[in-house]
């Protein structure tokens, strides 16, 4: 059997803290994408990474297609919603504010698109190219309430900043 030089096994220890984790997590991304040039295979990863480490119920990108519109990148988890307008919900509103949106409850954001009735909680976090332009979002959903907070804010957006466009 051939195992692809991406064969490396993320270490991933479910004990530790949120914060410990995303000290384990963030390192092990980096290095996953930081020899690859390719934009959709990095993000991809990513978005693997993240599910393998978090195990959040809905973690994907969407990608600046338009000048008022997103459209659906790599993501992990149940189908979605393909495109969003600039401002609507969380993900269009993360987009024209160019800020880290956290909902910790989705019902109670005006607007929010539920690509599923399962998600209760949800954080989004800009992309940003070299140059500063917002490039898209990353957006992941909880099926429980309360699930995001500074921390997740904190260490995504590092995140964020190591992807090459
Ligand atoms: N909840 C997002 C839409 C994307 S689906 O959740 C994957 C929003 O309100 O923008």
């Amino acid at each position: 059997m051939y195992f692809c030089d991406m064969a490396e096994e993320l270490n991933i220890n479910k004990t530790l803290s949120k914060q410990e984790l995303y000290e384990e997590a963030i390192p092990q991304i980096k290095a996953l994408i930081g020899t690859e040039e390719n934009l959709v295979a990095n993000l991809a990863n990513i978005t693997a990474a993240l599910k393998q480490f978090f195990g959040h119920f809905w973690i994907g990108f969407y990608l600046v297609d338009s000048d008022d519109e997103l459209v659906l990148g790599p993501f992990q988890g149940p189908i979605a919603c393909t495109r969003i307008k600039k401002g609507k919900g969380v993900c269009g509103a993360t987009w024209e504010r160019e800020k880290t949106i956290i909902v910790p409850d989705v019902d109670k954001f005006p607007g929010h698109i539920a690509c599923s009735g399962d998600s209760k909680s949800e954080i989004v976090v800009p992309l940003f190219d070299e140059k500063g332009n917002c490039k898209g979002v990353l957006d992941i959903d909880a099926d429980y309430y309360e699930a995001f907070d500074e921390l997740d804010q904190k260490f995504l957006e590092e995140l964020m900043s190591a992807i090459k466009w």
